[in-house]
């Protein structure tokens, strides 16, 4: 498959164009951003390793009957991707307090969240990415009332899958946010699930195994993001 020209670089990944007008290639940086790009840093091998740590659970999520955009692993840095035409709103739920839901209703970390939470966020860079509603997001246009609710359907069976996938590691699944997409009329889990854009705790000692490690300056970024791999059997030797 032949990379093209670049089409989008993001925080962490950058977007090319193949010769196939339904697929394209995302290269995983080694950047690390925080508190929108306030906080950044080069971090050695992150991008290799949720390169393949993405890979590995779009794979479960597969075989779990969601459709994603993964095609296949390329190198330890890039993958073939589905074209979507991506929805502006993220999909977040927890199952733990934790992050913006403390600050924002004075809510201790680690509570348990019964039945977990599910969130909408705008994706908008230069507002920081808000919190929206669904009305909002359907009367802006951002998406309609079917893709809102296959949205949130899809996001608590990924709940589901990856909370157990994680618990067999050791590890609660806190958080995370999925990003989706529309593919020939379809809606397809699109972007990464990696540390990145979920919190994980292992289950006996609540140490973060997450991002929140690079946010909060608590260090070994990459050996946590490694350390989740490890245990889930994910295999870095070829990094
Ligand atoms: P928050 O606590 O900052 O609202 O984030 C909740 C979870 O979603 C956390 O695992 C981080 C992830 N997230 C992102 O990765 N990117 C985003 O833009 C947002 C809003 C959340």
């Amino acid at each position: 498959m032949l990379k093209n020209t670049l089409l989008y670089t993001g925080k962490a990944k950058s977007v090319y164009t193949t010769d196939n007008p339904d697929l394209l290639i995302l290269v995983f940086r080694d950047d690390a951003s925080a508190f929108n790009g306030e906080k950044i840093a080069q971090l050695d091998r992150k991008g290799k390793v949720n390169n393949l740590f993405n890979a590995f659970i779009m794979e479960k999520l597969a075989e779990a009957g969601i459709e994603t955009h993964f095609e296949k692993l390329i190198n330890p840095s890039e993958v073939l991707v589905k074209r979507l035409d991506m929805i502006p709103v993220e999909c977040v739920i927890r199952n733990y307090a934790a992050g913006s839901l403390c600050r924002r209703l004075g809510v201790e970390e680690g509570k348990v969240l019964t039945p977990p939470t599910f969130e909408l966020f705008f994706k908008d860079d230069a507002l920081g990415d808000p919190m929206v509603n669904e009305s909002q997001s359907i009367a802006l246009g951002w998406a309609t009332a079917e893709q809102l609710e296959q949205m949130k359907v899809l996001t608590y069976k990924v709940n589901q899958v990856l909370t157990d996938l994680f618990e067999k590691g050791g590890m609660l699944l806190v958080d995370f946010k999925l990003e989706f997409g529309v593919f020939h009329d379809r809606i397809v889990l699109g972007d990464e699930f990696s540390p990145d854009g979920c919190r994980l705790w292992d289950k006996e000692t609540k140490k973060k195994l997450d991002k929140d490690r690079f946010r909060q300056g608590l260090g070994d970024v990459v050996e946590a993001y490694e350390e989740v791999a490890t245990r889930l059997g994910i295999n870095l030797d070829s990094i």
